[in-house]
């Protein structure tokens, strides 16, 4: 049979991994695909750079549109990035009659159902397995291997440039904005290295996995957001001697009410498999009612792991190019029809709604009855305190001691872990705790999840 023609929008860091991968390895992937892949046309703003990748063995335009209207075509993989010219590129593709593969979860968390509608209406296939977990096959286990169960929750590490910067931080002591550029230089970060983190990136895998996971539709704009940014090195401490990690998590959950779809750092026992995650490696946990839980493990970012996943689409397509698709895998594993519906049964629900328990730091001055307060406000709001720690300011290095105002106040910090509540609960009562005057600094709040 005649190869597949495949035409690359970008060849970057994924772009020039898949290429090599497929080089590399094409007759391995010829006898599973039943059928040759090869790149015919690559495309890049940096014509010079992208010759040196592919020498004579593709031929390199400056234009992706001269790709989108060669008939000879039948595959575009986009992997330039962005909402902007991809999603231009990506529609005119399918208008075009042409499969594609992605690794551009933030288009899809934000412009998928008009992506995927688009590809149904025109009957061409939308693959995207290496946007979500880079290399780790997460997207066809939740999408088929799992297709039994009815899903309860998933958890994961889905960033691999935040992940590494806290191992780094917390492993070698090393600041912040160096272990950034360290990520940025080994290809693991975004273009906009603030996508991740700040925990957008994290944001747009959590909302795919959601939709594949509840058969809802991809809302992006209803995600909790919130990335590592204002992590201390001191609630990294506090955490460490309670038994806990603190890892950035995705985490999409069935709820009586509705979906829970939140990005934040949370506090997990340093027991669990997945609080040991080092580096840029990523984790998934899903809980599923059949099978329990399962964990899927990987490199979730950089060249070669993510182009193992394009691949994998790409064999796919090959696969099933010119069979009838009205029985191919949904993209997001339920039937279209259904998803507008279950979006409704299973709203996505604000945060306030949200249950789960916390890691609580209060610096408060080190005086009588400054807990009692606190544990009355606390108890007041029916919120049920798990366990507690007090540290002088100087034994954690003195982070945010001091604040103005507050010279020559002994102070203290108190941390308090909590049982289950409602966030909405939380909120009312740090509000309250926030405004004793013995509290002397913002408080610090962050989530734990047991993921038992
Ligand atoms: P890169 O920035 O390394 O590569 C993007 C390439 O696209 C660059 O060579 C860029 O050229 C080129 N480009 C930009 N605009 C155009 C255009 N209009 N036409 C043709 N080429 C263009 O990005 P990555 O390879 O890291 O990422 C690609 C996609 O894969 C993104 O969606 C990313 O989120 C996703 N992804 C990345 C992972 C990773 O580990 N890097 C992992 C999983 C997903 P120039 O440099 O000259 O601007
Ligand atoms: N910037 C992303 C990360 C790339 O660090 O995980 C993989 O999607």
């Amino acid at each position: 049979m005649k190869p597949i023609q495949v035409g690359l929008l970008g060849i970057g860091t994924v772009g020039s991994g898949t290429f090599s991968v497929l080089q590399r390895n094409q007759e391995e992937i010829r006898r599973r695909a039943g059928r040759g892949i090869e790149i015919a046309m690559v495309a890049d703003l940096d014509m010079t750079r992208a010759k040196q990748v592919v020498g004579d063995a593709a031929k390199v335009v400056g234009d992706a549109r001269e790709i989108i209207a060669n008939p000879d075509i039948d595959v575009v993989v986009e992997l330039i990035g962005g909402y902007g010219i991809a999603k231009a590129l990506v529609l005119e593709a399918i208008a075009a009659g042409k499969h594609v593969v992605t690794a551009n979860k933030a288009l899809l968390a934000v412009h998928g159902t008009e992506i995927f509608q688009a590809a149904a209406e025109k009957g061409v296939i939308v693959a995207y397995e290496a946007a979500v977990a880079g290399g780790i096959p997460i997207i066809k286990a939740l999408r088929e291997g799992l297709t039994a169960n009815s899903i309860q929750w998933v958890a994961g590490i889905i960033n691999g440039t935040t992940n590494f910067i806290l191992s780094e931080m917390r492993d070698k002591g090393l600041d912040f904005d160096v272990v950034l550029k360290e990520a940025q230089a080994l290809g693991y970060a975004e273009a906009d290295p603030t996508f991740d983190i700040e925990g957008v990136d994290a944001a747009h895998k959590a909302t795919l996995m959601s939709a594949i996971a509840f058969g809802i539709p991809v809302q992006f704009d209803k995600a909790y957001v919130e990335g590592i940014t204002k992590l201390s090195g001191a609630d990294i401490r506090y955490a460490e001697q309670l038994g806990y990690r603190i890892k950035l998590l995705g985490i999409t959950k069935r709820a009586d009410k509705g979906i829970e779809l939140r990005v934040h750092p949370s506090l997990v026992p340093a027991k669990r498999l997945i609080a040991n995650v080092e580096g840029a490696m990523n984790a998934v946990v899903v809980h599923g009612d059949a099978v329990g839980t399962t964990l899927y493990y990987g490199k979730g970012a950089g060249s070669e792991p993510t182009a193992s996943a394009v691949i994998a689409d790409l064999v796919d397509i090959a696969r099933l190019h010119g069979a009838d698709l009205a029985h191919s895998v949904p993209p997001l594993a339920f039937q279209s029809n259904t998803l507008g519906a279950a979006g409704k049964e299973l709203p996505v629900l604000p945060m306030a709604e949200v249950v789960t328990s916390y890691y609580l730091r209060i610096r408060v001055a080190d005086e009588a009855g400054v807990l009692a307060k606190i544990t009355g406000i606390l108890a007041h709001a029916d919120i049920s305190i798990d366990a507690m720690l007090q540290r002088e300011a100087d034994e954690v290095g003195g982070e945010g001691s001091n604040p103005e105002g507050t010279q020559g106040i002994p102070q203290t910090d108190l941390i308090i872990l909590t049982h289950d509540t409602r966030e909405g609960d939380m909120d009312q009562a740090l509000a309250e705790i926030q405004a004793l005057p013995t509290v002397l600094a913002p408080i610090t709040r962050i989530r734990k999840e047991e993921l038992n």
